[in-house]
């Protein structure tokens, strides 16, 4: 079953966030894929009353890594699972770039959200100089390696190869670029990469970075691909319930 997952940002009013989950939770019914929302913090448990009878389900973008104290303005897992959250994004390219947030930061809070019961989705991915330099193997294999609370096959956790050139830009890696990190990712996790796993993986990888109507399907059928992570095209009702349908 493929994963489809929709990163909402910074955007949407409460009202436009209930509205199209509401949209989307209609569009995913019948379908046997697993969809979930990731809208911003205050609007996620009224989004989550108002999908709750559906078969979506809920994550937020970020989490503390410290279980609760005097963290003023931080978020932890126990209350996002308490706002009705299965999953939690952690190290999302724009949270290492934009707040610096280091891998070890990232496996602090990927623990968090396990110890909450959440499931984190541990999100890498290489920058154009990298991808450029080569190097871009090397780079993704020590974001995962020092990102993930511990490297094994293991269905606690999902990873999203996100390279940070495709994201919000319409760039996209060839499908056969895809499928090499993707199947690195599942080596390093002691994935039988002899066959193509795909529905079964239980440490899911899913791809994102720029997909729309006119590419989710192909990508989610190349080798070792469970999944889309998507950004600008999950904004949309009728885009993101496209993307639903071609899985
Ligand atoms: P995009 O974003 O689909 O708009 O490229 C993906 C993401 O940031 O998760």
């Amino acid at each position: 079953m493929k994963y489809i997952f929709g990163n909402w940002k910074m955007y949407l009013s409460h009202k436009e966030a209930v509205q199209l989950a509401v949209s989307i939770a209609k569009a995913a019914e019948g379908n046997k894929v697993k969809v979930a929302l990731f809208p911003a913090f205050t609007t996620l448990h009224a989004v989550h009353l108002s999908v709750q009878d559906h078969a979506i389900t809920l994550g937020a973008q970020d989490c503390s890594p410290h279980k609760s104290g005097a963290f003023t303005g931080d978020i932890s897992a126990d209350m996002l699972k308490e706002s009705g959250c299965q999953y939690v994004l952690a190290g999302h390219s724009e949270r290492r770039a934009i707040h610096g947030e280091s891998s070890a930061l990232v496996r602090a809070k990927a623990m968090a959200a396990l110890e909450a019961g959440l499931t984190p989705v541990i999100c890498v991915g290489e920058n154009l100089s990298e991808r450029e330099s080569g190097h871009y193997l090397a780079v993704i294999t020590s974001q995962v390696k020092e990102s993930l609370p511990e490297l094994m096959h293991s269905d606690r956790y999902i990873i999203a190869y996100e390279p940070v050139w495709a994201i919000g830009t319409g760039k996209v890696p060839t499908l056969a670029e895809i499928s090499e990190v993707h199947k690195m990712i599942a080596s390093l996790l002691d994935r039988d990469t002899s066959v193509p796993e795909n529905a079964s993986a239980r440490t899911p990888v899913l791809y994102g970075g720029s997909v729309k109507v006119s590419n989710a399907e192909e990508i989610m059928e190349t080798d070792y691909v469970d999944g889309v992570l998507v950004g600008g095209a999950s904004l949309n009702a009728e885009e993101f319930s496209k993307i639903i349908q071609c899985a």
